[in-house]
């Protein structure tokens, strides 16, 4: 049977007795159920293997696959553990293993950019260097409910173009041209609240603040907008510090809560496995 902990008053769970690599179907709703109420549920003292993680990822729905480039489907279907994304600082014959070396993301939800964002992101552990690196949760569902009324009546019918062109640590993507233009990002359109399909909350769904619009206004408009609501996007109270351990799997939902983490002294290593469910299970 599992054990469920509360991390903080807003959002969280240390879900304890689930083992990712053994777990009864009955304890995997009970810890499904408690992800889609806390929106970041943290296991700990897990073993750390590519493919233990991903058989426990496609519980949750279909999974992206690593990027592999060009390389033709009988070669990628090769590939055993193809759903594990690598992020680390670590060279092997002077080639990073993974993205996002040691740099630091800002507050971010992943892939809002495309038309169907994943629900569901899970990230491993593997590697923690001593000091930084640490990655923070921010309920979206209570950024809501802090915004005022007025505010939340002005952006009723509005949506946010979501960047597409850049990465989290704000590097271009291969393949994109820079700009400066916000209303020049390429991107999916969603709209700024949106109710959780599976809870029913009310929810802010904001992406990124670099290079977001606001289609229909004019940028200076868009701006002032996106800078107001962005005051209630991280407010203390609502925001879950995640200081890793080897072993921890921390499952958020994607459509309820932004993230973003700190750098870290590139003479250590951090190495993370991940997986990115690509759709809900059905
Ligand atoms: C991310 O922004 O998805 C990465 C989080 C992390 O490396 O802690």
């Amino acid at each position: 049977m599992i054990d469920i902990t509360p991390i903080t008053p807003s959002l969280g769970a240390d879900v304890s007795g689930f083992n990712i690599a053994d777990f009864s179907n009955e304890d995997f709703d009970a810890l499904y159920k408690v992800w889609i109420d806390r929106e970041v549920v943290r296991l700990r003292n897990q073993p750390i293997d590519d493919s233990v993680l991903q058989a426990f990822s496609k519980h949750f729905g279909a999974l992206e696959e690593m990027p592999l480039g060009l390389m033709p489907e009988s070669e990628r279907l090769k590939i055993k553990n193809r759903y594990v994304t690598v992020l680390s600082n670590i060279k092997v014959d002077g080639k990073y293993i993974g993205g996002l070396k040691n740099a630091e993301a800002t507050w971010h939800s992943d892939m809002t950019y495309v038309e169907n964002p994943p629900p569901a992101s899970i990230l491993m552990g593997v590697e923690i260097p001593k000091v930084g690196g640490d990655t923070y949760f921010a309920s979206q569902s209570k950024a809501h409910d802090a915004v005022p009324p007025a505010l939340l009546e002005r952006v009723q019918g509005l949506s946010i173009k979501h960047n597409a062109a850049h990465t989290s640590i704000g590097s271009l993507r291969p393949g994109y041209e820079a700009f400066d233009d916000p209303r020049e990002a390429p991107g999916a359109v969603h709209p700024i609240v949106q109710t959780h399909p599976e809870n029913g909350k009310q929810v802010l769904y904001l992406g990124r603040r670099e290079y977001a619009y606001v289609p229909g206004l004019s940028l200076a408009d868009s701006e002032a907008l996106l800078d107001e609501l962005w005051e209630y996007a991280a407010l203390p109270e609502n925001i879950l510090k995640q200081e890793w351990q080897v072993g921890d799997v921390i499952i958020w939902d994607n459509r309820s809560v932004l993230h973003r983490r700190d750098g870290f002294d590139d003479a250590e290593r951090r190495l993370m496995k991940r997986c990115q469910v690509l759709s809900p299970v059905s």
